[in-house]
């Protein structure tokens, strides 16, 4: 396995590079994450979470919560180049640790379950979601 160098985590959006966010989530397949909607949207966000190698963003997570109850994380993607190499999940426990909430959500695809898994979380029965999707991107 090719070795990678320990990646370097950041706590806030200062100097990121949101082009480079956005083809990291292209190169992910994380779908519906385009322009300047990212930036606004880990801006405005409670926690956030990148990983650097060097000067190149490789990882990245954020997370909505009222910091006293109830938490969702959002947008975990690390390149595909990195993966398999504990980056996800210190991205994860560096976003879990600045959440002290009883309960904290996500979507998974069945895919990546096992890696959620092994951070503690578990199907949970009664979630609804509503959707919009012609709110998924800015308008042109
Ligand atoms: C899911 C993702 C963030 C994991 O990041 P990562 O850095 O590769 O994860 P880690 O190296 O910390 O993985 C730790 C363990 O989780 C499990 N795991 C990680 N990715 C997995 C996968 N795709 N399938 C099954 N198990 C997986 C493994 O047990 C792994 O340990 P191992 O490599 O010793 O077997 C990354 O694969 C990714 O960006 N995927 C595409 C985007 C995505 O699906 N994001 C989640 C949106 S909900």
């Amino acid at each position: 396995m090719r070795q990678i160098e320990p990646v370097r985590l950041q706590r806030d959006c200062t100097g990121i590079d949101w082009r480079a966010l956005v083809d990291l989530f292209k190169l992910t397949d994380l779908a519906g994450r385009e322009g300047d909607k990212v930036r606004r949207s880990f801006e405005k966000s409670d926690v956030v979470c990148f990983a650097f190698d060097g000067p190149k963003l490789v990882g990245a997570a954020r997370a909505l919560s009222d910091c006293e109850y109830h938490a969702t994380i959002y947008d975990v993607a690390v390149h595909p180049d990195y993966q398999r190499h504990g980056i996800g999940t210190r991205i994860v426990e560096e976003v879990l640790s600045a959440l002290p909430v009883w309960r904290i959500l996500l979507v998974a695809d069945d895919d990546v379950r096992p890696f959620y898994g092994r951070l503690g979380f578990q199907p949970f029965g009664d979630i609804l979601a509503r959707i919009d999707k012609l709110r998924l991107y800015d308008p042109k």
